[in-house]
């Protein structure tokens, strides 16, 4: 099996075969049209490398430093929601497996498990990330996640309204997941998916649970509803003061913004259109990256569309010092679970290596404009 599974895509195959349609659909899908989706991946194209030769890459360095660690590759896990759909205990063996490669894992406020669970089970640096859904909720949730010892805290600002996500829509996918006939037909069509499922129950979202809101209808509610749209930076600022570590900002697209995040007192920003999931037509934060890496002196992270190696230098060269995996690293888990998040890290990780040697540079580090160009 493995040797048939050469890149991401062959992983995303895999997962939509292996996931009940309303299950991939929920993993895959983007806000109406689908436009930001297909624009996330044809933006790589706008930038093509111009090797350096001659240059001695008989030694390669893909390892990179951020916050004060050196880590193995230059790439985190992004914060996903609902991964224990995609295979059972989905956050910890995300988290594991970014333990054991050496780069950090973004748990969700989404999560199938609990912020205490995974800092329990999994090794390695955790980062939490934090949707603020009401200001006293979000309050409780940043002091678990100091509590439970996760480093930095990722505020995501790209969601004061649930995306309009049609295939969600028109599957009427929703938490609690409603057993309809046509997910049990679906389901005896993936009888492996079908199996584990049944085995493990109905993943719920575990930081959610709790005397005051038990059940699974309100923990929906809580997710799909209430996001505060009206958070601002004096909301910012709020959770500022109460987070001790390193403080990042998810969703960001213009330079402006990333300044004003600088100046509520971040620590660094996450260019991000959510994969597409939120607002169709958004540009992409490839196209802003080398602006907002001028503008503020604080490090600057990215993601949506990530899949290769060389769109993960094309970053970096744009001035990223890290890049977030989403789907990329969900279609190894939904399609083998631990062992397939382990592979797509590798894969990468190769990836990365090769085009550094392709292009003529020795270390991540040393990526710049210089290898890039854009095409009119
Ligand atoms: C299934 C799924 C669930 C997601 N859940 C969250 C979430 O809970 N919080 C968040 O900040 N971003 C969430 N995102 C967005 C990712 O963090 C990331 O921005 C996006 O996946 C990057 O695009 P890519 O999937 O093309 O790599 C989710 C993305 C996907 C695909």
């Amino acid at each position: 099996m493995k040797g048939k599974l050469v890149n991401v895509e062959d992983y995303r195959r895999l997962a939509a075969k292996t996931l009940p349609r309303i299950i991939f659909d929920f993993l895959e899908g983007g806000a109406e049209d689908e436009k930001g989706l297909v624009h996330n991946r044809d933006v790589f194209d706008q930038w093509r490398f111009t090797p350096h030769r001659l240059v001695d890459v008989s030694e390669r360095n893909i390892s990179t430093r951020l916050f004060g660690k050196n880590w193995s590759a230059p790439f985190a896990i992004a914060p996903t929601g609902f991964n224990g759909a995609l295979w059972p205990g989905g956050d910890i063996k995300l988290a594991k497996a970014a333990a054991s490669a050496n780069i950090p894992f973004i748990l969700s406020t989404a999560s199938n498990a609990s912020i205490e669970d995974v800092a329990r089970c999994a090794e390695g640096e955790k980062w939490f990330q934090l949707y603020v859904v009401q200001q006293q909720l979000a309050e409780q949730l940043v002091m678990r996640a100091l509590n439970a010892g996760y480093t930095t805290l990722i505020v995501t600002v790209d969601v004061g309204v649930n995306g309009n996500r049609e295939r969600d829509r028109r599957n009427q996918f929703s938490l609690p997941l409603k057993i309809t006939p046509s997910l049990l037909m679906s389901g005896c069509c993936h009888p492996a998916w079908s199996m584990r499922f049944l085995q493990n129950g109905m993943p719920q979202l575990a930081n959610f649970v709790s005397a005051e809101s038990g059940s699974l209808e309100a923990q929906a509610a809580v997710m799909s509803r209430q996001m505060d749209a009206g958070f601002n930076p004096n909301s910012l600022k709020r959770i500022r003061e109460m987070w001790p570590h390193k403080l990042l900002v998810k969703g960001i697209i213009r330079p402006e913004d990333a300044e004003l995040c600088v100046a509520c007192g971040v620590d660094g920003v996450i260019l991000s259109n959510h994969g597409g999931r939120q607002l169709d037509g958004n540009l992409s934060p490839l196209e802003t990256l080398a602006d907002v890496a001028a503008r503020i002196d604080s490090p600057v992270l990215a993601d949506s569309g990530f899949r290769r190696g060389s769109d993960i230098v094309k970053a970096l060269c744009l001035g990223a010092d890290m890049v977030l995996l989403g789907r990329a690293t969900l279609y190894g888990l939904a399609a083998r679970g631990l062992r397939g998040v382990d592979e797509v890290i590798a894969l990468l990780k190769s990836e990365v290596d090769c085009t550094l040697a392709q292009i003529g540079c020795p270390a991540v580090d040393d990526l710049s404009a210089a290898y890039l160009q854009r095409m009119s």
